[in-house]
């Protein structure tokens, strides 16, 4: 059988990474497959069955249903199966993931990699970094499926709560009101949700969590931005009081093995706000289904254990269903079904929006530059750079724009008043007319506002103002924040840090781990 379904060498190191579309597609797949299995068949259709197909699973950090609904789905389609775990594999011996990846890449014609890590956003970077590397070199472009990294994403967790959501509401995908609760801070199940709930038409979703575990921001922001209805609970007893409590429970337990010090030390009294107890039962609506995407605590579960062989167990079953939607997203990516896929996959890449903008240069002659900076007779001048902001940030941002650019020739610098009476810096080079479009982005990058004036024979000959760039990357002094970065520096993982900016604001999210920063915070000089 030939493989060539749309989906093929496609790789998942985030939820968005299947449009939505794509994501109700891979539910309808495991939903046919699901059925055919549990009906005795033997869903040859859906098999890879292909022994020169590896499957390896990357597991660096633990993971007992994760790994073992993988494993179980590699062997449902019969392809090789490996498995690497931090402390028997080279990723032990301080080889990068690039290395160690790509000389496994080497053992197949074509590999999918499933990788949990605590470096965040590396499914992203390996996909796009050794994808083009394995089709130069011969080999089919490899998957890379996203098993959990740090407490960024983990994509395929979010399809089988969101396929077991479905099985509920019996696959109407019209509206879901639904809790999150527990520990929303550093559980990545619940950030997925930003994105996964998407295959719902219309939703409404209850965070409930004590401050110290309340869901980022980010995602906050995010859930809203994509429609969704968000309240906010500081415990249970506070949200079943409200009255208006949803029949989709789904419970994450506290990730003390992420907390920091100051909230570990509260972990008991956090967990007794999102705890749920036999007093509570009375109070829940209807048919009312407890999800969670496990393991429970055993000491202290926020489900306990009394409410096993209850109606509200739905947990077992969504455990299940990771068999499923894992086998049939290996369908997906590997192209043996999409044939018959008929929606709107994703977008294409936006075209960046222009950032360098020619200005009219005035007709009069050159600007004069008082106080200390010669007029130049002809040469380059960039003026407004950090208009407005204090002093000594321009002194950097003009030492900056000198080291980036190399002008390491005659010239001068100084920090002037603006004609409102601010600061700005300029930079005057005489002699050096050319200034290509490369450069032209480099200056916009590290002093965005800035104009840059070409003066040729006493007269401004051509005049750009410079905005903020969509994208930052290709720096030596850029990093990003976020310590479980697969790009930051500590890691040594040789990552190139790259930014985006994100539209509607002045921040600039990692292109790896997706942190948001501010302009200033990505230098790191
Ligand atoms: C989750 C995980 O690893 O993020 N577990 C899982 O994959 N089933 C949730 C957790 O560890 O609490």
């Amino acid at each position: 059988m030939t493989r060539n379904g749309r989906f093929k060498g496609r790789s998942v190191g985030v939820v968005g990474d299947l449009s939505i579309d794509e994501q109700r597609y891979l539910y309808r797949k495991a939903r046919e497959l699901k059925a055919e299995l549990m009906a005795g068949g033997d869903a040859v259709r859906y098999r890879i069955a292909d022994s020169d197909y590896s499957a390896y699973l990357v597991f660096l950090e633990n993971s007992t249903r994760t790994r073992e609904s993988f494993r179980n789905a590699a062997l449902f389609h019969r392809v090789r199966a490996s498995m690497f775990d931090a402390a028997s594999s080279s990723f032990a011996k301080n080889e990068s993931m690039t290395d160690a990846i790509k000389m496994l890449i080497g053992y197949a014609p074509e590999s999918c990699f499933v990788i949990r890590s605590k470096l965040e956003g590396v499914c992203g970077w390996l996909s796009d970094y050794l994808g083009p590397w394995a089709e130069r070199s011969g080999y089919a472009r490899p998957s890379f499926i996203n098993a959990g990294d740090g407490k960024h994403e983990h994509p395929t967790q979010e399809f089988l709560d969101e396929f077991s959501f479905l099985e509920q509401l019996r696959w109407d995908d019209s509206r879901i009101h639904l809790a999150l609760l527990g520990d929303l801070r550093h559980g990545r199940t619940v950030h997925s949700k930003a994105d996964g709930l998407r295959a719902f038409r219309s939703v409404v979703v209850d965070l409930v969590a004590p401050p110290e575990l309340a869901m980022p921001d980010a995602y906050v922001e995010k859930m809203r931005r994509n429609g969704f209805e968000v309240r906010v609970y500081a415990s249970i007893d506070e949200y079943l009081a409200s009255g208006e409590a949803a029949a989709i429970w789904y419970f994450t337990r506290l990730q003390l093995e992420r907390m920091g010090e100051s909230v570990l030390e509260k972990a008991p009294m956090l967990r007794k706000a999102v705890t749920f107890r036999k007093d509570m039962m009375e109070k829940l609506p209807d048919g009312t289904r407890f999800y969670h995407p496990l393991p429970r605590d055993r000491l202290a579960p926020t489900i306990p254990a009394f409410l096993d062989d209850t109606p509200l167990n739905a947990w077992d079953a969504q455990s299940a269903n990771g068999y499923y939607t894992r086998a049939a997203l290996m369908a997906m990516l590997s192209g043996v079904v999409g044939d018959d896929f008929d929606g709107e996959g994703l977008p294409a890449a936006a075209e960046d929006e222009a950032f360098v903008l020619e200005a009219p240069a005035s007709t009069r002659t050159k600007p004069e530059y008082k106080i200390g900076i010669k007029p130049v007779d002809s040469g380059l001048v960039i003026d407004h750079i950090a208009s407005g902001a204090p002093i000594e940030e321009i002194w950097n941002r003009i030492d900056k724009i000198r080291r980036v650019l190399g002008l390491n020739l005659r010239s001068s610098h100084g920090v002037y008043h603006t004609n409102s009476g601010a600061f700005k810096g300029i930079v005057s080079v005489p002699d050096l007319l050319s200034f290509g479009e490369k450069e032209l982005k480099r200056l916009g990058a590290v002093a965005p506002g800035c104009t840059l004036n070409l003066i040729e024979d006493h007269r401004v000959a051509r005049k750009y103002r410079l905005g903020m760039p969509p994208r930052i990357y290709n720096f030596d002094d850029i990093a990003c924040r976020n310590d479980n970065c697969v790009s930051h520096p500590s890691h040594q993982e040789h990552v190139e840090a790259s930014f985006v900016r994100k539209s509607g604001t002045g921040t600039f999210v990692c292109r790896w781990c997706e942190r948001e920063h501010d302009y200033s915070e990505i230098w790191s000089l």
